[in-house]
């Protein structure tokens, strides 16, 4: 079960779907940049000796997601290219705090949020595409970020013990939550509503 403190409003999907291209591309990012994250991980805290081949296994399976949204890219004549990064990213870890343990904690637990918004969304979007290829596609995916969001969720469980493990979820999933309300109305993953859409 996934621990979001708001669900993103149904209507969202077609707005999205309706922005297929950018939100390809932007996917397309989000697959990197999660692989970025986990091999991040793994640079900062080798001593954490049970953190290094999930994080490994992670980083590879979020590569191969890179690498199958590039062919999809293709298949649809959509050209990779640089993107201006949004503000969700930048502004969900401004809470992340700045002593070690803390920072790891809620680090890994802005990561579990992450996943959890990806797995939603792309739950939505599999429904809405109207390509049976890309839709069977990200309903596979649906189910790995699902998987993705609990290992965070696990390997939070190393660092913090349960009660607080809990309570820091959830300050965090209402901070996510505000996050994208306050997100302008941007067709990407982790974009903010519909608005003048
Ligand atoms: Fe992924
Ligand atoms: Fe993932």
């Amino acid at each position: 079960v996934l621990k979001l403190a708001a669900a993103t409003e149904p209507a969202w999907a077609d707005w999205a779907a309706g922005h297929r291209d950018e939100i390809l591309l932007d996917h397309a990012h989000c697959e990197k940049k999660a692989a970025g994250a986990a091999v991040n991980l793994i640079f900062r805290h080798p001593e954490r000796a049970g953190f290094l081949a999930p994080l490994s296994a992670l980083a590879r399976e979020e590569l191969s997601h890179f690498e199958a949204m590039l062919r999809q890219l293709e298949r649809l004549r959509i050209p990779f290219q640089r993107q201006r990064p949004g503000p969700y990213g930048g502004r969900l870890h401004a809470l992340v705090r700045g002593r070690e343990r803390e920072r790891l904690l809620d680090t890994l637990l802005c990561c579990a949020l992450i996943e959890a918004r990806s797995c939603e969304r792309l739950g939505l979007l599999a429904d809405a595409l109207d390509d049976a290829e890309l839709a069977a596609f990200y309903r596979s995916l649906h189910a790995a970020e699902a998987r993705h969001h609990r290992l965070y969720v696990d390997l939070a469980g190393e660092v913090a013990p349960s009660d607080e493990l809990r309570a820091r979820l959830a300050e965090l999933a209402d901070h996510e939550a505000e996050v994208l309300a306050e997100t302008p109305p941007l067709p990407r993953l982790h974009g903010g509503g519909m608005r003048g859409g």
